[in-house]
């Protein structure tokens, strides 16, 4: 691992869901910014004290040349330093798990989808609800035609972590996720937006075509945006809204998806994750609950616990790591991954986030906005 040292958001999560599954083993890391808090931040995780090493560069020289070396790594820092990790990794010939966005910058991203094609690596990017098994089997029955044609699709991240200058009083993810150099050019929209969309695109099987954007910052002295609104247009005629936000007091990770199509939608809300609310054009509002035995392939293969008993977040990423894992393996093996190495969120996803991401700025920052109009009353 990189990143996730003492203190760090996601690092930790990662190494909670890496586990869950036991098909995975931490045995080298560079965990901090800090070399020495990195280091001892390893020995307090239990590994060798020869692979606890001060840099990344130091962990990737050291590794290449052990006969038991490291196969993959997770990259849990910030946004900025992905490409160069991601780069030197592959280059060395391990696989990656990086975390979203998949780089700080669209040239970047770029960059490394190419190297990850051409090289064969393995680049895993953590968009963490697409490891939901009721986003799976919502995936499923949209593809399955079970609400039609897809007509519009609705989805929102709003947070309120944000919504003070907590950069200012030195919150450390706040800090880096406020500054457009470490962060990129989204603030909301980059770091969660990118969330949003994945999952959006995810489920309806929709591929983006354009987009118009209004970026907002409420917090006066932030230089990135705190919340976003997205028209989105799709290929063949569907329509979106996205919404993501910082500042959006009362809500903690409140990651909400509806689809509607021509003869149902479909609802999935990240705080009741069991759950999927189906409803047919007559309107009997169907509760689709997680484990039921008639459920996809594709959702049973990422369900551990029987209906009634709930699985959430930490779950769902294990369902990444155990997808990941399986792809690795089939790859080794020369086969066709198991369902729960099928469909997962791989370099061109990550590249198709940034995209995202500069698009949106890019549309916001244009001084012609055409869709801007005066009301006249
Ligand atoms: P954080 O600020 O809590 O942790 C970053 C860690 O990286 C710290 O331990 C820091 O010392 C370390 N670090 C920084 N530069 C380093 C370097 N050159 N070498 C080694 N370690 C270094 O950040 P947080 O919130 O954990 O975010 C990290 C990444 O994870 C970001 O890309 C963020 O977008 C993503 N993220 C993804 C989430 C998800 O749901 N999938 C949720 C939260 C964050």
């Amino acid at each position: 691992m990189v990143g996730g040292g003492q203190g760090a958001y996601i690092g930790n999560i990662h190494r909670l869901a890496a586990r869950l599954d036991g098909q995975w083993q931490l045995v080298a890391g560079a965990f901090d910014v800090d070399p020495e808090r990195g280091r001892a931040f390893a020995l307090s995780q239990g590994l060798d004290p020869a692979r606890s090493y001060g840099t990344w560069q130091e962990m990737i020289a050291a590794e290449a040349a052990r006969p038991d070396r490291m196969e993959a790594v997770a990259i849990c820092t910030p946004n900025f330093t992905h490409y160069p990790i991601a780069k030197a990794l592959i280059e060395a010939g391990f696989d990656v798990i990086c975390e979203k966005p998949l780089t700080a910058t669209l040239a970047d991203a770029v960059a490394l989808e190419q190297l990850a094609r051409d090289s064969g690596r393995f680049v895993g990017v953590t968009y963490t609800y697409s490891g939901y098994p009721m986003v799976h089997e919502a995936r499923v029955r949209v593809a399955a035609g079970e609400i039609g044609a897809v007509r519009t699709v609705q989805v929102e991240y709003p947070l309120e972590w944000m919504a003070t200058a907590i950069e200012q009083q030195g919150n450390a993810q706040a800090v880096w996720r406020t500054d457009p150099v470490k962060n990129g050019r989204g603030g909301s929209i980059g770091d969660i937006g990118t969330h949003a969309y994945h999952l959006a695109g995810f489920v309806s099987g929709l591929t983006l075509d354009s987009l118009t954007a209004d970026l907002a910052t409420f917090v006066s002295g932030r230089a990135l945006d705190d919340n976003a609104h997205v028209m989105l247009r799709y290929q063949g005629g569907a329509r979106g809204l996205l919404w993501s936000s910082q500042v959006a007091i009362g809500h903690s990770n409140g990651v909400r998806l509806r689809v509607f199509g021509g003869t149902g939608s479909l609802q999935w809300y990240q705080e009741q994750p069991n759950e999927l609310i189906l409803t047919p054009l007559e309107g009997r509002v169907q509760v689709v609950k997680r484990g039921a035995p008639d459920l996809s392939e594709d959702a049973q293969a990422r369900t551990r616990t029987p209906p009634g008993h709930p699985e959430g977040y930490l779950e769902a990423f294990a369902n990444l790591y155990a997808g990941f894992a399986e792809a690795i393996r089939a790859r080794a093996e020369g086969r066709e991954p198991d369902a729960i190495g099928r469909n997962l969120p791989t370099a061109w996803d990550g590249l198709k986030g940034v995209a995202f991401v500069e698009a949106v700025v890019d549309s916001a920052e244009a001084a012609d906005q055409p869709w801007l109009r005066p009301v006249a009353v």
